[in-house]
């Protein structure tokens, strides 16, 4: 019995927030190194992925940046992820990217942790931004909430015991567990080419054992494991990588997209094939031919499949005002079906924005706009990643589409 095998498996942690809120600092306090000075103009450029080991247990990390250009790493970090832990710097309470960063986690459906961070700042009032996470829908456990909040400073040290605490009691009460003998799949986080070493890319293995020699596939790519080295000490050359285990590794033919699934298949020559009709159907995607890539209205019956399981349609409402936005989440809530759930990641005032585009790609959601329309820019990114963007001035017409959608009778 398969179930038999599953093991405990290490958290995955991710750090998610807005742009130098201190994130990498936190991260680097927890983990006992240095990445924030060696960062160009101290912005996290790049999905950072490690795995420490504490009291004999492993615990991963993942850190993301917070600038606003990009979205798609923060999405990728939510999607590997078991727990969110929020960066929020009391000084500056919630900002864009912080929301941005919430979606991402609700989307991602686990917990969230909030590190309330540069508490050491003088004069700073925590209840400012404490107020703001209220606002957005996450309760400090404090004021009755369930949402723990841990007030941290990464330059003083303070809190950094407790942060810590939290995320092990949060882990341990899910008990992750994955099959470490059974072929390794997992995601690839981004790829570059290095000069001499061909392709590296950087992957975290979800589940089983990745081992030098495998063949893998991911996406358009393939090939056979040559070397994988851990990621804190890319020195270090490792032959196996379990779940949860974060690795360089070398030996794809080309650089996987980042965010691409991954996994172990017997046969090279298989892997080759697999991974050429991917190359092949990239290519009519971009040559438009064969139509949207992400969830749509009308495809959304064939995409969930007839499965018995429940599954998400991913929302994100924009609306002249905000009573709008009300009127129509009211209308959702009485959309009851048994097999879709429907999850609103996002509901704003305002046109649609890239920011929102980029979302919905990372997130496979549909854009519902009333009453507002997208300037050319995310109209235009739209268009170019295949999200759907469905604009109304009625409010009906939004439940309309969406039951026939779900009955796949939309045309
Ligand atoms: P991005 O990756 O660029 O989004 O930023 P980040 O969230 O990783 O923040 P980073 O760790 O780069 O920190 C940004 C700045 O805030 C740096 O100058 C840090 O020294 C400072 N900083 C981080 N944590 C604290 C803190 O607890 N207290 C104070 N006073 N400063 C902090
Ligand atoms: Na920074
Ligand atoms: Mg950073």
């Amino acid at each position: 019995d398969p179930e038999d095998q599953l093991q405990p498996r290490p958290p995955v942690i991710t750090f998610l927030g807005h742009v130098d809120h201190g994130k990498t600092s936190l991260l680097d306090r927890l983990i006992g190194i240095n990445v924030v000075s060696g960062e160009s103009g101290g912005i996290t450029q790049h999905i950072r992925a490690y795995q420490i080991e504490k009291d004999g247990a492993g615990i991963s990390f993942v850190d993301t940046p917070g600038h606003e250009a990009f979205t798609e790493m923060r999405a990728r970090g939510a999607n590997v992820t078991d727990i969110a832990v929020l960066v929020v710097a009391a000084d500056d309470g919630v900002m864009p990217q912080t929301e941005e960063a919430i979606s991402h986690a609700k989307a991602a459906d686990v917990p969230i942790v909030v590190a309330l961070n540069k508490i050491d700042i003088p004069g700073i009032d925590p209840m400012k931004a404490m107020a703001d996470l209220s606002a957005n829908g996450l309760q400090p456990s404090e004021w009755g909430g369930d949402i723990e909040v841990v007030k941290t400073s990464a330059i003083t040290g303070e809190g950094m015991d407790d942060l810590l605490e939290t995320l092990l009691t949060v882990a341990d009460l899910n008990e992750y567990r994955a099959n470490p003998n059974r072929n390794a799949l997992g995601t690839s986080l981004e790829s570059q080419q290095e000069s001499g070493h061909g392709v590296v890319a950087k992957v975290i293995v979800q589940n089983g054992t990745l081992r030098v020699g495998d063949v893998v596939v991911c996406g358009d790519a393939y090939g056979r494991v040559r070397a994988m080295f851990d990621t804190l000490n890319p020195e270090l050359a490792i032959e196996e990588a379990g779940p949860s285990t974060p690795v360089n590794l070398l030996g794809f033919n080309t650089a996987p997209a980042a965010g691409e699934h991954f996994y172990v298949l017997d046969d090279i020559a298989k892997a080759r094939e697999l991974a050429e009709s991917r190359e092949d159907q990239a290519r009519r995607d971009s040559l438009g031919s064969t139509g949207p890539v992400h969830v749509t209205l009308e495809n959304l019956f064939d995409r969930l499949g007839h499965s018995e399981e429940v599954q998400t349609l991913n929302l994100i409402l924009r609306a002249d005002v905000r009573g709008s936005i009300e009127a129509i989440q009211k209308e959702l809530t009485k959309l009851d079906h048994p097999e879709v759930k429907l999850k609103s990641l996002l509901s704003t005032v305002g046109g649609v924005t890239e920011g929102d585009v980029q979302l919905a790609a990372a997130s496979d959601a549909v854009i519902l706009a009333f009453n507002v329309v997208p300037d050319e820019k995310a109209r235009s990114l739209a268009d170019k990643l295949g999200v759907q963007i469905r604009r109304y001035d009625v409010i009906y017409k939004i439940t309309d589409d969406l039951k026939l959608a779900l009955e796949g009778m939309l045309k």
